[in-house]
């Protein structure tokens, strides 16, 4: 197999023809041309304990044996409340729940719609807005776009995205003030980091 190969798939850069790679196995990738690679961002910064433990592949498949998936609208099951608990003894105690998404993008829009719910359910159905950082990152889909301050990504979106105020200044007390269109004029426009408080 070729990078030519690749012609049925739709690439991150159209314009762009990517390795193919064959393995991976602790921080290294190898490539179909012979040639390895360090992944020196682990995936993106996903895959932090490196490739292939093998501890991890004979759980997984230990479970996938069992069930490879199962509808979280109806059921639940056992690793699923194990990893919960586990994850709740690590955070910090406020934080004592654990909902499961499938990726980051997910989890902020997930966040989001979470406190939309919970203002609804203690009585302030006008507060919907989120207030974020100018270059913050919260994921490419439009939710989590619309709340992420990266002027080049957004500016072909801009009729699409939320109602978000996005702040040059971690301090909210600054942030109505600062707050800057979401029209693309504004968007193309490096914003001003804000000096430190
Ligand atoms: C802080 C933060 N939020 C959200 C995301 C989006 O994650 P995903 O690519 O899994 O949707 C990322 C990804 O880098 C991130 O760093």
């Amino acid at each position: 197999m070729k990078p030519s190969d690749d012609k049925y798939l739709f690439h991150r850069d159209i314009t762009k023809s990517y390795p193919i790679m064959e393995k991976a196995e602790g921080i290294y990738l190898y490539g179909l041309d012979g040639r390895k690679y360090i992944d020196g961002v682990g995936g993106i910064a996903v895959v932090t304990i490196g490739h292939g433990v093998e501890e991890i592949l004979d759980v997984m498949m230990e479970q996938a044996r069992k069930a490879c998936f199962i509808y979280t609208g109806q059921f639940v099951t056992e690793p699923q409340l194990r990893l919960a608990k586990k994850i709740a003894q690590l955070a910090p105690p406020h934080l004592s729940k654990v909902f499961f998404v499938s990726g980051g993008a997910e989890a902020t829009e997930t966040a989001l719609k979470m406190a939309r719910q919970y203002h609804l359910e203690t009585g302030n159905p006008s507060k919907y807005r989120v207030i974020s950082r100018w270059m913050s990152y919260h994921g490419n889909t439009i939710g989590a776009l619309s709340m992420s301050g990266r002027p080049l990504w957004r500016k072909n979106f801009i009729p699409l995205l939320l109602d978000s105020k996005l702040s040059n200044s971690a301090s909210t007390s600054l942030i109505y003030s600062q707050a800057v269109s979401r029209e693309p004029s504004a968007c193309r426009r490096r914003p001003q980091i804000a000096p430190r408080r």
